[in-house]
């Protein structure tokens, strides 16, 4: 017998050692293969990767933690992040930032940097004349703008996702709140780009939510449309999502499982934050009380003493939450006092009574831009870590009418484990089962301008048209051409959010400019005389609203055509053109990129297909004077448009194989147009 083992012994052992080698090999054939997701909360980030060979996972932190909270605190030399920050914060109130998520985007005048300075009057926020932003003025000589912080938030979230796929990664897809509009997706992007992250998508977090449940209940899906409700309360803002869960038939890969969001309703405000602060101002009123005349001073003006409220303040909240009573405790709070005292669970509920009417307005907003009644909505899921007040759920319940509420997602890693799954569809080193996601607009795009018309003969006026390029809850990504057809010479359009009427008046001051841009185009008239005698096909401009919901103009063009015969002569005299594609507002970039305001005109060799194939969302074509308004909220169009489908030279050799040689021939020439003045 002993022998027997000795024999099999090193063939055993050549097995590991093989295997050890192969397992190397894949290591080395895997590195940078990780991806990660990041739900970016306003209070805490959930970190999740996925790397070959091991299942999607939470990332823990160094402290072994599974939330990770948004907190740096920025001295002179040294900077420190997530829970070593957050045990700075009393230390060193001055130098440690929270909730800055909020000012990211936000001009001087803005709402919520009022809102910032009140909530935590330590921190001095500057105002840079030159970006027209608020910053962080931490002593004279240091500065941040809430930019840089978040992307060295998302740099440190970099390193945790690291060390814990022992290999560096690069791609991420990070969650942003689905109310963001176009400037705050964008400081996201920027913050992103500081940490050196490739941005795979941004992905609105309640999307990220419904992607992992559906995922989760991917057998429970099928041709029935099923309506869920995610009601997501977590520390700085409340979001009501309505999805459609229904299979769909795809081209590439047949029956397949989809999400589509259908209606969103939130509140900026409203969180555990919120409640935490009007705890801490009743501690804080207690405190003063037990010491009134004695001479002490006003516990606000202390910030440390203001943040050990703070996260006293945080601790009750939680325990209240399973308790009917608790004993707030404090040692040392200020001046070597201690502060004791006990808070029931209905004090707190009558301090935050108008938090809690709050409550229903999400769901009602959210029902509105479905346009759905409480009846279709199977079943609401409580997701966030503020859903877990009692009072929050019993005022929610008797909202939205229903037996019970949903508790069986985990409320704090849904998003992350979504954002993840969605990373790694996105990511060319996983295979994943197809779920098809689409997301909706939340706030509609116009475009605007202002053209002189001769209604009667020698009576000129000037005529404003309004044009709507995305509608609100309409699917994206998606991309859109509009055709100014009556133009021949240089004109100005103004690309600005559309009606913004369902949101309160304090929201509309947070949107700030609803101007997105204006578009000055150079070289139409230009077009024209070059090419006097070709039928005008109109100025074409190509806008994108992209995966993470960022807008891009992609180009605009003039567009002529002319009858030709026998088309291999006459398609050498298009003339080649370089194909300058520029990008809006600074988002993306194109090697070719043109300055804006030189007045060029180019044509184009062959200008691909308005819209590209591969793109799910639809593509139209909004007509300058259309009769109808163009429906942006139907399913992707089984066959392509007709106009956008194939290239020119295509169509052409298309015709001719149909033709007698001799036949004419439509050529299109395209002038690209250049723009400036943004
Ligand atoms: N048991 C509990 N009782 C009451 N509140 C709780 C409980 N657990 C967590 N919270 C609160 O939930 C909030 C954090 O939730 P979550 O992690 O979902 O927020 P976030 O994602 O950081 O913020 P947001 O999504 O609003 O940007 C905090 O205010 C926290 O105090
Ligand atoms: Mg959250």
């Amino acid at each position: 017998m002993a022998a027997t083992v000795r024999r099999q012994r090193p063939r055993r052992l050549a097995c590991w050692a093989l295997m050890a080698v192969l397992l190397a090999h894949l290591l080395a054939l895997s590195d940078t293969l990780a991806v990660m997701s990041v739900d970016l909360g306003s209070e805490s980030m959930k970190v999740a990767i996925v790397k070959p060979g091991v299942p999607m996972e939470i990332v823990l932190n160094k402290e072994s933690r599974r939330k990770t909270p948004v907190t740096v605190t920025l001295k002179e030399n040294e900077r420190f992040f997530g829970d070593s920050a957050a045990s700075m914060a009393i230390k060193n109130p001055k130098a440690t930032l929270r909730y800055f998520q909020h000012l990211l985007g936000k001009q001087e005048g803005n709402p919520h940097v009022a809102l910032y300075r009140a909530r935590f009057p330590e921190h001095e926020l500057g105002f840079d004349p030159q970006r027209q932003t608020v910053h962080f003025q931490i002593s004279p000589q240091l500065q941040f703008s809430p930019e840089e912080v978040l992307g060295m938030v998302l740099n440190y979230s970099r390193s945790l996702a690291e060390d814990f796929a022992e290999q560096p990664i690069k791609d991420a897809v990070i969650t942003v709140p689905a109310f963001f509009n176009q400037a705050e997706r964008r400081a996201v992007l920027q913050a992103a780009r500081m940490a050196g992250l490739k941005v795979l998508q941004l992905i609105n977090d309640n999307t990220a939510t419904a992607l992992s449940y559906g995922v989760f209940r991917r057998k429970d899906i099928n041709t029935t449309a099923q309506n869920v409700m995610f009601y997501d309360m977590g520390s700085g803002s409340t979001v009501c999502t309505i999805v459609t869960y229904q299979t769909v038939k795809t081209k590439e890969a047949g029956m397949q499982p989809q999400l589509q969001i259908r209606g969103v309703g939130f509140d900026r405000t409203l969180g555990g934050l919120e409640m935490e602060l009007r705890l801490r101002e009743h501690l804080a009123r207690l405190f003063n009380k037990q010491r009134k005349g004695q001479g002490a001073k006003d516990v606000r003006e202390n910030p440390r003493a203001m943040a050990k409220l703070l996260r006293e303040a945080n601790r009750l909240k939680t325990v209240l939450s399973a308790n009917a009573d608790h004993m707030a405790q404090i040692e040392g709070l200020m001046d070597d006092v201690d502060f004791k005292a006990k808070v029931t669970r209905a004090e707190f509920e009558e301090l935050c009574a108008d938090l809690f009417e709050r409550v229903p307005g999400p769901v009602q907003q959210a029902l509105q831009s479905a346009e759905m009644n409480l009846d279709e909505v199977e079943q609401v899921i409580l997701v966030g870590g503020a859903t877990r007040v009692p009072k929050v759920q019993e005022v929610l319940l008797k909202a939205v009418g229903k037996e019970e509420l949903g508790k069986n997602i985990n409320a704090d890693e849904a998003a992350a484990m979504g954002a993840v799954y969605q990373a790694a569809a996105l990511s060319k080193a996983f295979k994943v089962k197809p779920f098809v996601v689409r997301d909706a607009v939340i706030y509609p795009i116009l475009v605007e301008f202002t053209r002189e018309v001769e209604e009667e003969p020698g009576v000129r006026s000037l005529k404003h048209n309004k044009r709507v390029l995305f509608s609100r809850m309409g699917p994206y990504p998606q991309r859109k051409v509009i055709t100014f057809n009556r133009y021949n010479h240089d004109f100005n359009f103004h690309i600005n959010y559309g009606d913004l009427g369902f949101l309160g008046p304090e929201d509309l001051r947070v949107f700030g400019s609803q101007n997105l841009t204006t578009v000055k185009l150079k070289g139409v008239g230009e077009s024209f005389k070059k090419y006097p005698d070709y039928e005008s096909k109109g100025i074409k401009a190509h806008f994108n609203l992209d995966e993470s919901g960022v807008l891009s103009l992609i180009r605009v063009e003039s567009v002529f055509e002319t009858l030709v015969e026998d088309s291999r002569e006459e398609e050498s005299t298009l003339t080649k053109l370089g194909n300058t594609i520029s990008s809006l507002f600074g988002g993306g970039t194109t090697p070719d990129t043109k300055e804006n305001g030189t007045d060029t005109v180019q044509e184009e060799e062959e200008s691909p297909a308005e819209g590209s194939k591969d793109e799910p969302g639809e593509q139209a074509e909004l007509k300058e004077e259309a009769e109808a308004p163009v429906e942006d909220t139907s399913p992707p169009p089984p066959t392509e448009p007709k106009e956008a489908a194939v290239p020119e030279e295509e169509k052409a050799t298309e015709k001719e194989n149909e033709e007698k040689p001799e036949a004419q021939k439509p050529v299109v020439y395209r002038a690209l147009v250049t723009r400036s003045g943004f």
